[in-house]
């Protein structure tokens, strides 16, 4: 077994408390990273397993997130859906070492780079499909990405390798 290639992301300061920061992929939907009160850092497809809603949007409370959608409860660190619904979004590995944050480079870049937003959420992201507002930056824009949204506590996607 190899050891894991790690891509830095942020500094752990940079997610807000009890919210997210989104990373942007290559393929793929975003993936969402949230930090709760206790500074705890961890990883989620931004898809909700119900209809697809970005959880990166939702409210952190321990160590889970409640959809803005329909506030189903998905677990933070399996990505389970609380009973009694049903349901699991992919999670990412992370690693928090010395306040700055890595993902799991292979899993990046290949992890549930086939999911989509299902056509009856709240929005779908493919070739053709207008983005999100606020998510992916256009073809070709400068990668930079701003400080947090405050009042969604969501912000925009952060490119691959930051820092
Ligand atoms: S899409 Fe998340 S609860 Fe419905």
């Amino acid at each position: 077994m190899s050891a894991r290639d790690w891509t830095l992301i942020c500094q752990v300061q940079e997610i807000p408390v009890l919210g997210s920061r989104r990373v942007a992929r290559k393929q793929g939907l975003d993936v969402a990273v949230f930090r709760n009160d206790r500074n705890e850092v961890f990883a989620l497809l931004d898809r909700c397993p119900h209809k697809g809603g970005p959880l990166s949007q939702g409210i952190v409370f321990g160590t889970s997130v409640a959809c803005p959608l329909h506030n189903w409860t998905i677990g933070l660190c399996d990505g389970q859906a609380s009973a009694p619904d049903e349901g699991c979004t992919p999670k990412f590995a992370v690693k928090v070492e010395d306040g700055q944050v890595f993902l799991d480079a292979n899993e990046l870049t290949t992890q549930a780079t086939d999911l989509t937003r299902p056509i009856a959420g709240p929005a779908r992201r493919g070739p053709h499909a207008p983005p999100l507002r606020g998510s992916l930056p256009p073809e070709g824009a400068d990668p930079a990405w701003g400080g947090p949204a405050p009042d969604r506590r969501v912000s925009s996607p952060l490119p691959l390798g930051a820092g």
